[in-house]
């Protein structure tokens, strides 16, 4: 029975994910959750012999990854087949002269060194051929400097190719990349799709979600691990 952990999950592409997996028969969804008691998470419909499993992953606090991996041991999950490192902020804009350096040090916490933190967590429990998933963006291109404006955020989704190149090499046993989702219409999606003048993103989260399940399906260490791929299954730039 395939164990999936997805972070952020109670909105967003998290929560897009979290349903997809439920709906998938015999699956045990982990939902990554900042608060698992507050109510944030909406219901999520599960497929026969599926189940959804809350636990606490706030990103804010590093420990609380390989916590949570000594909480779910004592519910009987003692592998974990597809992880998703999901949750992430994305406030930190402007150019490097005028970046906030408070609000860049949060956004460095939340978008590089919790996944790392969970990335170290879950590798013990991941059995060959396991899949480790660092959600990147296209803000995170190099190539695309000049034109970008996001340079706090941009440099955080840099650091996950460099995550996810590294662990690929490291790890022989995972599958791990860094993968892009797409411009979707989230919170996050429709405030830079704002910010850009537009009235929001142009992908819905179900056409995002459908594109990342078929890319982590058909991944095997030959095919995407080691790159940053977008969700329709194209490598991207650097
Ligand atoms: N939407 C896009 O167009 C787009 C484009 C490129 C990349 N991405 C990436 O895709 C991923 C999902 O983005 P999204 O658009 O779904 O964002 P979103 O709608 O803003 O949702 C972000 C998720 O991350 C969680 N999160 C934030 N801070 C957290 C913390 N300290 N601890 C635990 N969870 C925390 C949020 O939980 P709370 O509700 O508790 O805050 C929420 O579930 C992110 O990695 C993002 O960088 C998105």
């Amino acid at each position: 029975m395939p164990n999936v952990l997805i972070t952020g999950t109670n909105r967003g592409i998290g929560l897009g994910l979290a349903k997809a997996y439920a709906k998938q028969p015999n699956t045990n969804v982990i939902l990554g959750l900042r608060d698992p008691n507050s109510g944030s998470m909406p219901e999520i419909e599960t497929a026969q012999g599926s189940k959804a499993i809350k636990v606490k992953i706030d990103s804010g606090d590093i420990p609380s990854a390989k916590k949570a991996m000594e909480d779910l041991k004592t519910q009987g999950i003692d592998k974990i087949d597809i992880v998703i490192a999901n949750a992430a902020i994305g406030d930190c804009f402007g150019g490097l002269h005028e970046v906030d350096l408070n609000s860049f040090e949060e956004h460095w916490r939340i978008n590089v060194l919790a996944p790392l933190a969970l990335f170290q967590a879950c590798v013990p429990l991941m059995p060959e051929g396991s899949k480790f998933i660092w959600m990147s963006s296209g803000a995170s291109i190099i190539d695309r400097i000049p034109d970008k404006l996001d340079a706090g955020y941009g440099i955080t989704k840099s650091s996950m190719n460099y995550l996810a190149r590294y662990a690929h090499f490291e790890q022989p046993n995972i599958i791990t990349f860094s993968l892009s989702p797409g411009w979707v219409q989230t919170e996050m999606g429709d405030r830079g799709a704002k910010w850009a003048g537009m009235e929001k993103a142009p992908l819905t989260v179900e056409e995002s979600v459908s594109g990342i399940i078929k890319v982590i399906n058909e991944a095997t260490k030959d095919k995407y691990s080691g790159l940053h791929i977008r969700y329709d299954g194209s490598q991207s730039k650097w």
